[in-house]
C-alpha cells in the first residue's frame, strides 16, 4: 500500500491529467506561434503541471519562476499573499503566460495579475490546471483551464497539505477534510 492511500482518494487520474496537459499545450502552441513566449510558473504548486506543459509546447519558450504563498500549508487562505521568490528578469515587453495549479478564492491570482500588469508586459494570460468556483471571492478569467472541480481540498501534482503530497502523480482529495 502506498504511503498516501489511507489519507488521499483519487479525484483526477494521472492519465486524465496527462491527456488534458497535452490538449492545453497544443492550444498554447497554436496561439503563441511566432511570439516570444515566457511561462511564469507560480511556485510551489504549479511546478509539476508547468514542467509537463512546457515539455509539450512546441515553441522556443522561456521559463521564469515566481513564488507566492498565502495558505501557509493549511486548508484556509490567510488572505495575505506574499511574494517569496521574484522572477529573474524584467518582464516589460514580454508575452507572459502565468502557469498556476489552482484558482480557489482567486486572491492569489488577483494579486499576481496586478503585480505583473504593473511591469508592463506585451501581453498577460493565465493558464490554470484547476478552478474551484464554489469558493471564489473575486472573479478571475482563466484563458487556458484544465478542469473545474467541486469544493474539495485537493492535493497532489504540485498541490500540498502542510507542504506534503505535492509529489503524487494524480489530483487527490484529503479524506475527512
Ligand atoms: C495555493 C495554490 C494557488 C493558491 C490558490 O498556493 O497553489 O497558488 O493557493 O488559492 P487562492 O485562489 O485561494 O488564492 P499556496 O499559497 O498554498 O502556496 P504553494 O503553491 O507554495 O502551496
Ligand atoms: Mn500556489
Ligand atoms: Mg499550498
Amino acid at each position: 500500500m502506498a504511503f498516501y492511500e489511507s489519507q488521499v482518494g483519487v479525484l483526477i487520474s494521472e492519465d486524465k491529467l496527462q491527456a488534458r496537459v497535452r490538449e492545453l499545450a497544443a492550444e498554447i502552441t497554436r496561439d503563441y506561434a511566432g511570439k516570444d513566449l515566457t511561462l511564469v510558473c507560480v511556485l510551489k504548486g504549479s511546478v509539476f503541471f508547468a514542467m509537463d506543459l512546457a515539455k509539450h509546447i512546441d515553441l522556443p519558450l522561456k521559463l521564469e519562476f515566481l513564488g507566492v504563498s498565502s495558505y501557509q500549508g493549511g486548508t484556509e487562505t490567510t488572505g495575505e499573499v506574499r511574494i517569496t521568490t521574484d522572477v529573474s528578469k524584467p518582464m516589460a515587453g514580454k508575452h507572459l503566460l502565468i502557469i498556476e495549479d489552482i484558482i480557489d478564492t482567486g486572491l492569489t491570482m488577483q494579486f499576481l495579475l496586478e503585480n505583473l500588469r504593473a511591469r508592463h508586459p506585451a501581453s498577460l494570460k493565465l493558464c490554470s490546471l484547476l478552478e474551484k468556483p464554489a469558493r471564489a471571492r473575486t472573479k478571475v478569467d482563466i484563458d487556458y483551464k484544465g478542469f473545474v472541480i467541486d469544493d474539495h481540498f485537493v492535493v497532489g501534482y504540485g498541490l500540498d497539505y502542510g507542504e506534503v503530497y505535492r509529489n503524487l502523480p494524480f489530483i487527490g482529495v484529503m479524506k475527512g477534510k
